[in-house]
């Protein structure tokens, strides 16, 4: 307890809140969370006018609660920028794009999956490296799926528009054929070319629940999602993933998770796994 808080969060409280966000979402919260979920869900209790957080989770408990989805807003970690982990995109270009168009040859098909997306940086990053990689007109056809738990991290992938700030990661080259500037009253922003966003679909999907996805993927990017879920909900995720992905795919993951003891994959290397196995 804090007497100088707005609202307090009693230990039973937080206890509701870590069963209630690892049975929706997979991500395990501990107590070195707990200011950060006291201060985004005391902004919700402000918002809509309660009195406390017993009131709150009242809300939340009733079975139609549009609630829940701000909740699990305000829960997630959002953190993302383009090109992260840039060695991922190199390897996409000079290996898994070039092996997956000769694996497809015949389909002339590509898929890439963004599990767990944000806000569009990654989808956009491998959107540009696959216009450079795949000419545009030989006919193929390629497509990412964007896929996010968050609905409003979502709706700003779907505009494509983004702070300036965030153009120094792309490259001066990347810039001028990917990116325009915004002008007049939209100064201070970049847009998305629509020849990019042509290429992607970005979905709601909680990862914890059913994919109503058919695959085959090429590649799956998965990266610094699985950092909050325990052991057995990552193994559970890897098998769903092999599943789904074409033999000889590639699974990428962010640079502090990584895969223990599963035969269906090959670690190739920072944080990068070929599907080997059947899945
Ligand atoms: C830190 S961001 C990573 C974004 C991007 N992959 C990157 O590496 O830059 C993690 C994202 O995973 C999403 N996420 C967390 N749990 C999820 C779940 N159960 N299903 C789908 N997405 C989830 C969060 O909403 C958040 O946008």
């Amino acid at each position: 307890m804090n007497p100088g808080r707005e609202f307090q969060l009693s230990d039973q409280q937080f206890g509701w809140v870590c069963k209630h966000v690892k049975d929706r979402t997979g991500i395990t919260l501990n107590d070195t969370k707990r200011n950060l979920v006291h201060n985004r869900l005391s902004s919700r209790v402000r918002s809509l006018g309660l009195a406390d957080f017993d009131g709150y989770f009242a809300l939340l408990d009733r079975a139609d609660s549009e609630e829940l989805e701000e909740f699990v807003n305000a829960i997630t970690t959002n953190v993302t920028s383009f090109f992260r982990e840039n060695h991922h995109f190199e390897f996409l270009r000079d290996t898994a794009l070039p092996e997956a168009m000769a694996r497809n040859a015949g389909r002339r098909r590509v898929r890439i999956w963004s599990a767990g997306c944000s806000k569009g940086m990654e989808p956009y990053s491998i959107a540009m490296v696959a216009k450079e990689v795949i000419p545009d007109n030989a006919g193929w056809d390629t497509k990412i799926l964007a896929t996010d738990l968050d609905t409003k991290v979502l709706q700003v992938g779907r505009s494509g528009v983004y702070g300036i700030e965030a153009a120094e990661a792309i490259g001066d080259d990347r810039l001028r054929r990917f990116v325009r500037r915004g002008r007049g009253a939209n100064e201070g922003q970049i847009r998305m070319m629509p020849e990019l966003q042509q290429m992607i679909s970005f979905k709601h999907l909680n990862l914890m629940e059913t994919w109503p996805l058919r695959g085959p993927f090429d590649v799956i990017f998965c990266r610094n999602v699985v950092i909050y879920f325990d052991r057995p909900t990552q193994a559970t995720l890897w098998s769903r993933f092999a599943k789904l992905l074409a033999h000889g795919g590639y699974l990428f993951m962010g640079h502090s998770e990584s895969m223990l003891g599963d035969a269906t994959f090959e670690p190739i290397g920072r944080t990068m796994y070929r599907k080997i196995g059947d899945g």
